[in-house]
């Protein structure tokens, strides 16, 4: 009966539509800084910019020295609050790491939100968040060394990317070069292989593999992949770089193509955060969080820009 009840609710709420959150407001992690960075951990500003470009609003989900109870229920309040998150790209343990801890949290009480209600939330891995999303899936780290930095290149799509939510609908002007041209910025020397996929029996049976790509020297590694059954999206090229990033000497993209590309999947995640129903209690509350309570910085030398912020501590706590 109850299960009949269920389904009749889920035939009602899917025919009339998710009601649609116009006010996204998506969480970018924190990670552990980089050797001679000004505070102790880093969210560096093009993934923050992709977010705004496409409507979301973004809540920086700062780090604590630990995951105690005080600083899990934090984040239980913070899932509450907001309409998805976002795994930077960088350079940490994916698995030990105060990054790759926090985010377990976030990944465990998005799936068993689904589980259990239904509730959407959107999580996107880029490069280190893809590795990260392989390792919150299977628990292990499963990554080879692959010799693929500043390496743009044209994705190789599997069959599976036509039935897809990243890739099933894709327009012409955004197929074609992501099929064919250098659009995908590649900057990683860690790569998951199509075997060490498949034969991991939690990636294959939660992630499809959307597209691979080889490296400098033809080693293959997946480049997309999407969950079956969450809004789950993890690509290991960098959509934010042809908008955001302007290194000098770095091979990115930065053509209309490239720029339509990025934007696309900006777009795209977007589009899914609004699906969910997750509020803060009220404006004043949104205001005390979002980023732009702080001030990056903006390094001329390398052209990046970051948010720093200190560890997280109880006193701190403001939501
Ligand atoms: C992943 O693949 C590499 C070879 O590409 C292999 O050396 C490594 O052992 C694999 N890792 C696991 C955990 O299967
Ligand atoms: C993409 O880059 C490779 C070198 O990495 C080059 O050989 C190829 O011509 C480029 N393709 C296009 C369409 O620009
Ligand atoms: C706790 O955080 C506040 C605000 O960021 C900071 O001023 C204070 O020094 C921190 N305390 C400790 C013990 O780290």
């Amino acid at each position: 009966m109850l299960i009949v009840l269920g389904i009749l609710l889920q035939v009602a709420v899917l025919s009339k539509g998710f009601p649609v959150n116009n006010r996204p407001i998506i969480g970018v992690l924190a990670q552990e800084s980089f050797k001679g960075a000004p505070a102790a951990t880093y969210i560096p500003t093009p993934y923050i910019k992709w977010l705004e470009s496409a409507g979301a609003r973004v809540v920086p989900v700062r780090l604590f020295r630990e995951n105690d109870a005080k600083a899990v229920s934090y984040y239980k309040n913070l899932f509450g609050f907001i309409n998805g998150i976002l795994f930077p790209g960088g350079g940490v343990d994916i698995l030990k790491s105060q990054f790759a801890k926090t985010a377990m949290i976030f990944y465990d009480l998005a799936i068993t939100e689904k589980n259990k209600c239904g509730d959407l939330f959107p999580i996107w891995g880029t490069c280190q968040g893809f590795e990260l999303i392989s390792a919150l899936v299977s628990k292990q780290n499963l990554l080879t060394s692959v010799d693929a930095e500043n390496l743009p290149l044209p994705l190789n799509f599997t069959p599976e990317a036509a039935r897809s939510s990243m890739f099933g609908s894709l327009p012409e002007d955004v197929y074609k070069p992501l099929k064919t041209e250098n659009v995908t910025a590649n900057y990683h020397h860690w790569g998951l292989t199509p075997t060490n996929f498949s034969q991991n029996k939690d990636l294959r049976s939660v992630m499809k593999v959307l597209s691979t790509n080889t490296d400098r020297n033809g080693k293959e590694f997946i480049s997309s992949m999407e969950a079956y059954r969450y809004p789950v999206y993890a690509v290991q090229w960098h959509p934010e770089k042809n908008n955001f990033v302007w290194m000098a000497k770095e091979n990115i993209d930065h053509d209309a193509h490239a720029v339509r590309v990025s934007q696309y999947f900006a777009d795209f995640f977007v589009a899914q955060a609004r699906k969910s129903k997750h509020r803060f209690p009220d404006v004043p509350s949104e205001n005390q969080a979002v980023i732009n309570n702080y001030h990056p910085v903006f390094d001329k030398k390398t052209s990046l820009e970051n948010y720093f912020f200190e560890f997280l501590n109880e006193t701190a706590i403001n939501i």
